[in-house]
């Protein structure tokens, strides 16, 4: 990854070495933020409207005013993209709570948020995709109400550091004896009948919007999928397992806790899941992705 050189600041482009806020921001102070990922693909935004409708429930959900119009994210995002000559990468964008000079818990009665956006050179149909990650399983140790995208994001980065320590890429996190989801995607997993499963929708995950895009892609695939939890022990007697995110797309998880998943490598359904995905982008797929193509 790549941080691009023009970022957005508070209603005007600057460098990205230059954009600074306040240390009293409620950001920095309390985690008082939403933020989103968007891909980008081929120049393009890739699921942008379902991004807006999340960072609007997450704003709703803090609190927080939504500081601009759906026009003008679009038009941020549009012009991070031709300033930093983006093609494939992430457009990161975080809404806080603003800054006011104190610390004080409850804030004011109207805010005025902090608005800060970058852009990131990323290959997205990359080496992860093409040869699978490593996951380790943990404790799931965040607040309540996952569902909603904040920078509340210790346990993930947590979660990251145990993993790379033990020499792997992720975690599945595991709350009362059932998987959640991954440090920063959705978790799947394909069952000995060739059946998938991912957790259904609740306050105990983020509403994933690629995992919203792949579950849109099933219909006419011939593939069927079952929305419920599943437990660690299901996911190490899967078949495949594979992760959804913005950030990594479609990542096989070939192994969990040093255990391999059915063969160790990325397995047929999860191939034909990013060969739909990545179809759906955009993508020329036998070029970029042939390892993809069955
Ligand atoms: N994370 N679950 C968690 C906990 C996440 O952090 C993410 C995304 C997802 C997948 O959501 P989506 O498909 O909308 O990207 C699920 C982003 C990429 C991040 O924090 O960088």
């Amino acid at each position: 990854m790549t941080i691009c050189q023009t970022a957005y600041l508070n209603g005007a482009f600057c460098s990205a070495a230059d954009a600074k806020v306040s240390a009293f921001d409620r950001g920095f102070l309390f985690a008082h933020a939403a933020y989103e990922v968007t891909a980008v693909y081929g120049g393009r935004l890739v699921d942008f409207e379902g991004h807006m409708s999340r960072l609007d429930r997450t704003l709703t959900g803090i609190a927080l005013p939504n500081p601009l119009s759906a026009d003008d994210w679009a038009k941020v995002h549009r012009d991070l993209i031709e300033y930093n000559d983006l093609t494939e990468g992430l457009i990161y964008l975080q809404v806080t709570g603003g800054a006011y000079g104190m610390r004080e818990f409850g804030g004011p009665d109207e805010f005025e948020p902090t608005v800060f956006l970058y852009a990131d050179t990323k290959k997205l149909i990359g080496e992860a995709a093409r040869d699978g990650v490593r996951a380790i399983f943990l404790d799931d140790m965040r607040w309540k109400r996952r569902d909603m995208k904040t920078t509340q994001l210790l346990s993930q980065a947590l979660a990251y550091r145990a993993a790379r320590k033990v020499g792997a890429d992720t975690a599945f996190m595991v709350e009362d004896g059932r998987v959640t989801e991954a440090a920063s995607a959705n978790a799947w997993i394909v069952d000995e009948t060739g059946q998938l499963i991912t957790r259904e929708l609740s306050f105990s995950i983020l509403s994933g919007i690629t995992r919203a895009g792949v579950l849109a892609l099933l219909e006419g695939s011939g593939l069927t999928l079952v929305e419920r939890a599943f437990t660690p022990e299901e996911a190490l007697a899967a078949v495949e397992a594979f992760t959804t995110s913005a950030g990594a797309m479609i990542a096989p998880v070939i192994a969990i806790d040093g255990q391999p998943i059915g063969n160790g490598k990325p397995g047929p359904v999860t191939r034909q899941i990013q060969r739909l995905y990545y179809q759906a982008m955009g993508a020329d797929v036998g070029a970029v992705a042939p390892w993809a193509m069955g």
